[in-house]
């Protein structure tokens, strides 16, 4: 159960990182000590009517701050209510919901971690990078990273010094590989052992629906966070549903309270 003082968030910082996409820091209570990568928040800005839902957001990383916890959020001012988010100043106050949801389960017998970002995908995916280099000594780290073009490129210097392997794409090629992400990670996957590597996805539903065609006849472990819109964040209004594949055939499941991190074979894609 959250107390009031859970629900309440201080912003430190918020600063355009990058056109149109954005990083808050946040003095949360001590209750986000335990948040793991996967898990999410849902935020809105504290005393106003507008968003009047909160927005869904990755968590990027987590330290300890003061007698509570600092969280930093990554995010892309992509819809109203984000816009309204990014105009906020320090000393701002959010309501804040989490941390909330499942989180990437890491294989105990895994040697290798292949992360694989697609635009904004990155912000849950460099926590776990930073959970792997602190706590996973000896796995190998791995992260392709995809975005528009050089500018939009995010989460580089969080993952260079989680002494991750970086690879980059472009869609117009003005840094690394240009293509798709998942192109470059196609290219690489048979270097990979399967039995031992673990791959890790994030990002717009066509780039993870890709991965769902690139994994198909291959034996490698893929978990996939899902992107959904979601209304309450707490499995009540069915407004995140996506289909699974089961035993028991194709079932509903919810993003917020059943995920959002799944194995990408169960999805089912439409
Ligand atoms: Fe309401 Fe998931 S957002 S059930």
């Amino acid at each position: 159960m959250f107390t009031k003082e859970d629900l309440n968030a201080e912003i430190l910082s918020n600063v355009e990182v990058a056109p149109g996409h954005y990083l808050m820091a946040l003095s949360v209570s001590r209750v986000f000590r335990d948040a793991q990568p996967g898990q999410f928040v849902m935020l809105r800005p504290g005393g106003r009517g507008v968003p009047f839902l909160g927005r869904p957001l990755g968590i990027y990383s987590l330290a300890d701050h003061d007698e509570g916890a600092r969280i930093e959020i990554l995010y892309r001012a992509a819809g109203r209510g984000t816009q309204v988010i990014s105009t906020l100043c320090e000393g701002d106050r959010m309501e804040i919901l989490g941390p909330l949801g499942n989180r990437f389960d890491l294989p105990p017998d895994m040697d290798t971690a292949v992360l694989v970002a697609g635009g904004i995908g990155i912000a849950p995916l460099v926590f776990l990078a930073q959970q792997l280099s602190c706590r996973s000594a000896g796995v190998r780290v791995v992260v392709y990273i995809g975005a528009r073009d050089a500018a939009t490129l995010l989460g580089l210097d969080r993952v260079k010094v989680c002494s991750a392997e970086v690879r980059l794409s472009t869609d117009d090629g003005s840094a690394g590989y240009r293509g798709p992400v998942t192109d470059l990670f196609r290219e690489d996957l048979g270097s990979f052992d399967a039995v031992k590597t673990a791959v890790f996805a994030c990002g717009p539903n066509p780039m993870l629906k890709r991965m769902s065609e690139i994994v198909a006849d291959h034996p490698i472990s893929c978990q996939v966070l899902m992107e959904e819109r979601m209304a309450c964040g707490m499995g009540a209004c069915l407004g995140c549903t996506i289909e699974v594949r089961t035993r028991q055939g194709v079932q509903y499941r919810q993003v917020c309270s059943d995920g959002p991190v799944f194995d990408l074979r169960e999805i089912v894609w439409r």
